[in-house]
């Protein structure tokens, strides 16, 4: 199977951050409150994998390569993976798994609640990731998974919410995001740059 190795390698570095990230916790390297710097550190990673998976499309139409594709469903699961850590810490180290405390966080936090539409906009996605969905909704696949770029804008405010302080690091994703939008555009996608030579198959000439 074409890109075997390419997805395997994909498949070992995403969770590397998480093993580092615990690491980090059971040494006591990640401060006084290391419940809530792993629940930012998952919220961000998840953040950066739903930015990587919209950049695959826009890269194989750049570079002509189909390794990006081949690995996009993978990667978007990836940040499902993330979503789930992210919301699991919650609950076990800024909740201590209290449904009481739960309400309490709720009245105080109501970016939580901008949060968890994110986390049913990403479960429609991920449970209808797989070839028979694709083969069952058709057209409408397509149009569900556009859902991608509503779950981009909410996680986004879901982190304007907490960071409000520090725009920079949120206008750095925010910038991103929008950028990556942009890309999707018919008349900017007409004008992009298509497939360096170096990398399509049916090209015969090899120019940089
Ligand atoms: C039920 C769903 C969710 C819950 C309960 C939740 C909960 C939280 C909480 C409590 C924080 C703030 C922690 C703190 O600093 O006090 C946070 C931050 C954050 N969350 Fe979520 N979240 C959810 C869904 C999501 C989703 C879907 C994404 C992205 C795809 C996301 C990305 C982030 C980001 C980027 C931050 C900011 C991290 C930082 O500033 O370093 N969250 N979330």
């Amino acid at each position: 199977m074409r890109f075997r190795l390419w997805r395997l390698f994909v498949f070992l570095v995403a969770p590397i951050p998480v093993g580092l990230w615990l690491y980090q916790a059971w040494i006591f390297a990640l401060g006084p409150d290391p419940g809530k710097v792993l629940v930012d550190r998952l919220g961000l990673g998840a953040l950066w994998l739903l930015l990587i998976t919209l950049s695959m499309t826009p890269l194989q139409k750049l570079t002509g390569w189909g390794g990006w594709i081949a690995v996009r469903r993978q990667v978007g699961l990836w940040c499902f993976t993330y979503v789930m850590l992210h919301i699991s810490a919650y609950a076990v180290f800024l909740l201590g798994l209290d449904m009481q405390q739960l309400l309490i966080d709720l009245g105080k936090r109501p970016y939580i609640f901008v949060g968890a539409l994110g986390f049913c906009g990403l479960l429609a996605l991920a449970v209808t990731s797989n070839r028979f969905s694709v083969r069952r909704l058709g057209k409408r696949w397509k149009q569900l998974h556009r859902l991608v770029y509503a779950i981009l804008a909410i996680a986004l405010l879901h982190m304007l919410w907490v960071v409000r302080a520090d725009m920079a690091e949120w206008s750095g994703y925010a910038v991103t995001g929008i950028g990556l939008l942009l890309l999707r555009v018919p008349i900017v996608e007409r004008y992009l740059p298509r497939g360096f030579a170096l990398f399509r198959r049916d090209d015969k000439k090899v120019s940089i």
